[in-house]
């Protein structure tokens, strides 16, 4: 298994450019499903879970293209023959995300038989709100042996309250919709931009919807959908991710290629504990050369604070004076990160869905466990201010979600390599 060995005390100085959003190219590789012709997507970060969601469609008998040198980052999903609608438990145990060809799958091909995702290391992570709307549309869904099995000759159009705002589930019964018989409309949607950017793909592919990034969206089912060209937006995570990481170093940071416009919240903490930010359209850039004070920040759904930034948030308020009451509410169980920077020095106490860290505490490398993908980015930042060389084991969960982290850090000037497995194993061969 991969690790990655920094060793702390650089400042991050320079420009670093933010990949595409893995959470929105997942859903828009799913929406290739809805239609027989080709769908090229741009912009496409290289990591793990998209090459495990081009497995997922290519074993459902999708043609799936990688584009290479220059094309690195475009791919093209023609899933004109899908032979069989499923996705199974071993792809689905490894990303939950894999949940979002449900809808697709039922509303092009009337049938989808998809392994219940099981828990992981942020919670248990249920897909009932997603069963729920797919049977108000008029699907028949069963579970047995783990899968979960949903049929409908064609969905009708249905209003839909989501009980609890959910990202995947907005962007699931969103899918499952455009091909719907009639108009549906779903309320008190997840208001994402990345939900807004699936529904940019699917309007440009002949789908009728309007309202998406707001609560309630409306959906025209139409008969077909076409192939169609898109750029996914940027990774508003990693931006934050290399925000925080600019602050906590001390450094002076041009976060290049991101969407300023999606990081208010963050941005919004960043002043409040003291780091000055300079926007423009497309960047940011981070100045931490100031003293940082403690503050208190609760996570919600988009616009408030993201969920995905609070382990990174929580690396920051160790190198803040004062006590910051961090408190998780989208997730019950997202404090795995606690105990690895406990180890490196900090001072956090976990009460339930509140974690109180106080700071300012100088860190010490230690040999630590990336736990989940966003705990991992939380124990990256610690280590680039930890004193010593600190070893992260487990890099795969890093590597879910981040294009080529180290390479982009030591651009910066980060001390930072990566020990690979003495015989990698082969990439997973793309059919
Ligand atoms: C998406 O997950 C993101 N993943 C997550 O990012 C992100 O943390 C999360 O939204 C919250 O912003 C992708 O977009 C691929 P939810 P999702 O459904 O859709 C409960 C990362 O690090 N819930 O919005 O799975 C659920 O348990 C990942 O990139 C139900 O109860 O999250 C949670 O408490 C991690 N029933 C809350 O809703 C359901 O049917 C929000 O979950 C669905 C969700």
């Amino acid at each position: 298994m991969d690790k990655l060995v920094i060793r702390g005390g650089e400042p991050l100085l320079g420009t670093v450019r933010v990949s595409g959003a893995k959470n929105a190219a997942l859903p828009c590789m799913a929406a290739a499903l809805l239609t027989e012709e080709p769908v090229i997507l741009e912009n496409i970060p290289q990591v793990r879970d998209i090459q495990t969601t081009r497995n997922l469609l290519a074993a459902m008998g999708a043609e799936v293209e990688l584009g290479c040198g220059r094309a690195q980052h475009r791919t093209t999903l023609h899933c004109k023959n899908l032979a069989s609608p499923e996705a199974s438990y071993d792809l689905v145990k490894t990303m939950r995300a894999s949940t979002l060809v449900l809808g697709p799958l039922v509303a092009r091909c009337g049938r989808a038989r998809v392994s219940l995702p099981g828990g992981c290391a942020i919670g248990s992570r249920p897909i009932d709100l997603h069963i729920k709307g797919l049977e108000q549309l008029g699907a028949k869904v069963t579970q047995d042996h783990g899968y979960v099995e949903a049929t409908a000759h064609r969905l009708k159009g249905a209003e839909i309250v989501f009980d609890k705002i959910t990202v995947t589930g907005t962007e699931d019964l969103l899918m499952a919709a455009t091909l719907a018989e009639g108009e549906t409309i779903l309320q008190n949607c997840a208001r994402e931009p990345e939900v807004a950017d699936l529904a940019a793909l699917l309007n440009k592919m002949g789908a009728k919807i309007e309202g998406a990034g707001t609560a309630t969206i409306r959906v025209k089912g139409v008969t077909k959908l076409k192939g169609a060209k898109h750029r996914i937006i940027p990774d508003r995570i990693e931006a934050g991710t290399f925000l925080i990481a600019g602050a906590m170093t001390g450094g002076d940071l041009n976060i290049a290629g991101c969407d300023p416009a999606h990081l208010g919240a963050i941005l919004g903490k960043l002043k409040e504990v003291g780091v000055k930010t300079k926007s423009t359209a497309d960047s940011v850039r981070v100045m931490g050369d100031n003293p940082f004070t403690a503050t208190d920040m609760s996570t919600e759904e988009y616009p408030g604070f993201p969920t995905d930034c609070q382990a990174q948030f929580m690396a920051l308020a160790t190198q803040a004076e004062g006590a910051s009451v961090i408190t998780e509410n989208i997730f019950e169980n997202r404090f795995m990160h606690a105990q690895e920077l406990i180890r490196m020095g900090a001072n956090i106490k976990i009460e339930g869905r509140r974690a109180v860290v106080r700071g300012k505490t100088p860190l010490s490398a230690a040999a630590v466990l990336a736990s989940d993908l966003r705990a991992s980015a939380s124990l990256v930042l610690a280590a680039l201010v930890a004193d010593g060389e600190t070893i992260i084991d487990r890099v795969y969960h890093i590597d879910r979600g981040y294009e080529h982290i180290e390479e982009k850090l030591r651009a910066v000037g980060a001390q930072i390599k990566r020990i690979g497995e003495m015989f990698p194993k082969k990439a997973a061969a793309v059919k």
